[in-house]
């Protein structure tokens, strides 16, 4: 099937970022049509929120992860945890209504400058995602260490790495399916 619908998340908003790159190339292995959330989301506060409801963005976010068939997340590990930045994003879409992420396939993926690859914050990751009742592929590890020696062009240069995204992608492209 080549009308999938992929929808990812980078935990990271900066411009040459690690893993928006493997964001892209889980994408392109996956294959059908992919669109990206615009995670740079105002900080949550309940007070706004009260006054002013949920933001277009984040409605907007919500929406197309609704829609989706599945999501890949990606995140960079800060201080052993995901990014601010996502756990930001999470908190609004938790506050929308119709949970957009349940019974989703859902891949999480990170690429980090330690050598563990971000094993830690994915470990976080997976707990946050428990109330959004995804469906959470396990397995297929994608913790891309060292990432600053690790994407040339945008690309993965392991094989190793390469080979682990592209199984981990035909999975969720399994589960998108089902
Ligand atoms: C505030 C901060 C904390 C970080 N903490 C960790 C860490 O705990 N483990 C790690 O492997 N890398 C850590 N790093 C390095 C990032 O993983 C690395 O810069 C990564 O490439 C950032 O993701 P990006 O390329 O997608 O922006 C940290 C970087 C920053 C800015």
């Amino acid at each position: 099937m080549s009308d999938l619908t992929l929808f990812g998340l980078s935990g990271a908003l900066r411009a040459g970022s690690f893993n928006t790159q493997l964001l892209l190339q889980a994408a392109s292995l996956f294959g059908g049509n992919f669109n990206q959330g615009d995670l740079n989301l105002p900080l949550y506060n309940a007070d706004d929120e009260t006054s002013s409801g949920i933001p277009a963005t984040v409605q907007l976010l919500a929406d197309q992860i609704a829609s989706a068939d599945a999501i890949v997340i990606a995140t960079p590990e800060y201080n052993k945890a995901p990014s601010g930045v996502l756990k930001n994003a999470l908190d609004w879409i938790s506050r929308t209504e119709g949970k957009p992420f349940a019974g989703k396939p859902v891949a999480l993926i990170s690429a980090t400058a330690g050598r563990t690859g971000g094993e830690t914050a994915l470990g976080h990751l997976r707990a946050w995602m428990v109330p959004f009742q995804p469906r959470l592929l396990l397995g297929n590890e994608v913790q891309i260490a060292g990432s600053m020696r690790e994407f040339e062009n945008g690309s993965l240069i392991s094989e190793r790495y390469t080979a682990t995204l592209t199984t981990l992608m035909t999975r969720l492209r399994a589960e998108a399916s089902r």
